[in-house]
Parts: structure tokens; sequence; C-alpha cells
């Protein structure tokens, strides 16, 4: 392992996406509305289960009710909570492997994989340098996975090489600059919007200022502080009022 995919495997084995997601485009309840009509139409009302799983949801109805899926290759899989889903609403699938670099998510997917006794098993591999099997696969599921690979011109044909003849690529992707892309103008104005939003409107867990300046690095640290000192109530996941 290189010292930049030690670096990977040690963050994402000590953080599991989505458990505390005010922000996360998944499932942002400011987002997920409008991504979801973008993908698929106004017409999602009948695959709705959650908001969560929504993408999801229509995705296997649509495309994976008529086919017999009976392997699956879920890449980044991190703690596998997309597989064991995905698993447990096709009733025709008998093996599902899951591959990330981060061991430590993996031990922990694989446990909660065998405690609910679903056929997956993982492997701890880097993506960007995999030995792709021929046509291997039915399902390939690559939920919040491309953007973290470099080598997309070796991933794609993997993915297509190993695919079966007639089998499916679900992949749910951000799209967009990341904060390294960002101007500094540009990070200097998002963070100013932040102070623009109403207290009870920014995320739960503190002002996630962008940029590693000093300035905003001190600014930043002096807004929490403050906003610590104030109780508040929580209501649900996203919502907040002051006592
Ligand atoms: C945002 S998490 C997505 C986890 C999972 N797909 C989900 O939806 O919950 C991104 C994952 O990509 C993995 N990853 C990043 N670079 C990788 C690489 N080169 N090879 C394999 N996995 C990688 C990380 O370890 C992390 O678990």
């Amino acid at each position: 392992m290189t010292s930049e995919s030690e670096k990977i495997a040690a963050y994402w084995s000590s953080l599991e996406p989505d458990r505390d997601s005010t922000g996360s485009f998944y499932i942002s309840p400011f987002t997920v509305e409008y991504k979801n009509r973008r993908a698929f139409g106004d017409d999602v009302a009948p695959d709705r289960i959650s908001d969560e799983t929504l993408a999801l949801d229509v995705f296997l109805r649509r495309y994976a009710s008529d086919r017999p899926i009976r392997s699956i290759l879920s890449l980044c899989c991190g703690f596998g909570k997309v597989e064991r889903y995905v698993v447990k609403r096709l009733k025709t699938v008998e093996s599902c492997l899951g591959v990330d670099l981060a061991e430590g998510a993996l031990r922990e997917a694989a446990r909660r994989a065998a405690s609910e006794g679903l056929p997956i098993r993982y492997e701890t591999a880097d993506l960007n340098n995999y030995k792709w099997p021929v046509e291997a696969y039915d399902l390939i599921i690559a939920n919040g996975a491309l953007h973290h690979l470099t080598n997309l011109e070796a991933v794609m044909p993997g993915m297509r090489q190993a695919l079966r003849p007639g089998g499916v690529l679900y992949c749910c992707e951000y799209v967009g600059p990341s904060h390294q892309d960002q101007s500094a103008r540009q990070v200097e104005l998002i963070n100013a919007a932040k102070f623009l939003l109403p207290d009870e409107l920014r995320e739960l867990r503190g002002v996630p200022f962008l940029g590693g300046g000093w300035r905003w690095r001190i600014v930043s640290k002096a807004a929490n502080l403050h906003r610590k000192t104030k109780p508040y109530r929580r209501h649900g996941r996203y919502g907040r009022s002051w006592r």
C-alpha cells in the first residue's frame, strides 16, 4: 500500500458515512427531492420506501426485478450498508462481493452481514489497480464510489468486463468540484454565505468552514464555541430550536 492508500484506508475505517449526515447529498431533505426528480422524473411515488433508499428502490423495481440477479459486486463498499439492503431485497442473489481499501470498515461490514445471515463476503483491494474478472457479475453497485477513484480509464472497462452480458450497473455519484477545486474567492463566498444563514438552519454539528487558512480556522472555532454555549433542543435529525 502507498502512504496515500494507507491514509484513505485509515480515514474510511474510522468514519461510517451517513450516520449523522445532516450535510450528506444522498439524504439531505434539501437535495433529495430535486436529485431524484432529475434522475427519474416525477413518478417515483410507487418506488418510495424511504428518502435515503429512494434511488435504489427505483432502480431495483425498474431495472432489477425482471432479471435474475445472482451475483453482485459492490465497489468502495465501506461498511456495507448498500449491498446488505440490495441482497435483502433481491431474493435471487446467491453471492455478493464487497471491495474496499479500508480493512477496518470491511471487518465491520463482514460482521454485520454474517449477523444477518447474508451471502456477502469482502475483499481488501485498491480498485485503481484491480484485477477485474471476466463476465462474473449480474449487478455492479457503485454507490458514492467512482468519485473516490482516480484511474477511471481502467475502472470503467474493468467494470464492463466484469459484468455478464445483460448485467446492470447501479451508479449513484456526486458530480462536481471537490473543495480543493474551488478558488480562494469561491471558498470565501461560501464561508461568508454560511454567516448569513440563521443559526437554526446551520448544521447541528457546527459550521464546517471550507479552506485551510488560519483566519477561517479561528473564525470557525470562535463561531462553533459560541454555538456550544447556547443550549438547544433537537428535533429529529435536522431541526433545532433554542431554549
Ligand atoms: C463515501 S465511502 C462510500 C461507502 C459506501 N459505498 C456507501 O455507500 O456507504 C467511499 C469509500 O471508498 C473507499 N475507497 C476510496 N478509494 C478507494 C480505492 N482506491 N480502492 C478501494 N476503495 C476505495 C473508501 O475506503 C470508502 O470506504
